[in-house]
């Protein structure tokens, strides 16, 4: 069996992620800072009958995100799914005339260093299995930089620009690397942006391999 690590795993669209991967039969790894959280999250998939695993690790502290992606692989089987999609802290969404370069420390090690380490640790198994998805999630800033969310708006450019240059380079070795851009909030029950149809849609993206940036509703939404 193989599994899908869901790196900021969280209630909403971590938990429907799950749901969708696990009923296609992945082992599915939960990763988020707060044991006592992802416990809470792990019952109530166990109560819809999926089996999910909690892992704690912070993706600002790449050698710990690193290690326990490693750890993840070794009780559930090799990642063939990476999903990144920790939910940004409030901090990093100020105006862009209020961001110094020290409020970039935070976005940047959440968008780019996180994502690198992820990926990295999880590559050789991929190449091993010799198929793999990885999954970026982001919110429109990513498409559209946001002037009061200047620290999320900079960093997501970085990501996306790591995530297309790997869509590029794995592509040919059977890896989909691909974004999906969510413009404005996630709200259950909207015909697009409730988390289960998000989900739906990344299991589309893993499933159909057709691209690297897609949007889940239109950016003016
Ligand atoms: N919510 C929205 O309206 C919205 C809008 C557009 C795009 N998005 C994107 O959707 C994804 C999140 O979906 P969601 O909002 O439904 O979230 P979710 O899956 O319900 O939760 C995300 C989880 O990320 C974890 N997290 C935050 N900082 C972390 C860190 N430093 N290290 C490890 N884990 C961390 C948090 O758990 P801990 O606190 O336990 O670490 C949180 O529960 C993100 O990619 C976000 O950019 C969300």
């Amino acid at each position: 069996m193989t599994s899908v690590a869901i790196v900021g795993a969280g209630p909403g669209l971590g938990a429907a992620v799950a749901r969708r991967f696990g009923r296609e039969g992945f082992a599915v790894g939960l990763v988020a800072r707060d044991r006592g959280r992802l416990d809470v999250i792990i019952d109530a998939l166990a109560g819809e009958g999926v089996t999910a695993h909690g892992f704690a690790a912070d993706v600002r502290r790449p050698e710990e995100l690193a290690g326990v992606l490693g750890t993840l692989a070794e009780a559930l089987g090799t990642v063939e799914v990476l999903q990144y999609s920790p939910v940004p802290h409030r901090d990093f969404m100020r105006p862009v005339l209020d961001t110094g370069y020290r409020d970039l420390v935070g976005p940047i090690e959440f968008s780019v260093y996180g994502p690198v380490a992820a990926v990295q640790q999880v590559l050789p198994g991929m190449r091993r299995l010799g198929r793999g998805t990885i999954l970026l999630v982001n919110g429109g800033s990513a498409a559209v930089p946001h002037p009061e969310r200047a620290g999320t708006s900079i960093a997501f450019a970085a990501e996306s620009a790591y995530g297309h240059l790997l869509h590029d380079r794995l592509a040919p070795d059977g890896i989909h690397v691909a974004q999906l851009v969510i413009p404005g909030a996630i709200t259950a029950g909207h015909v697009r942006k409730d988390p289960d149809v998000l989900a739906e849609t990344l299991w589309g993206m893993h499933r159909d391999r057709h691209g690297f940036r897609h949007y889940a509703d239109d950016l003016d939404s």
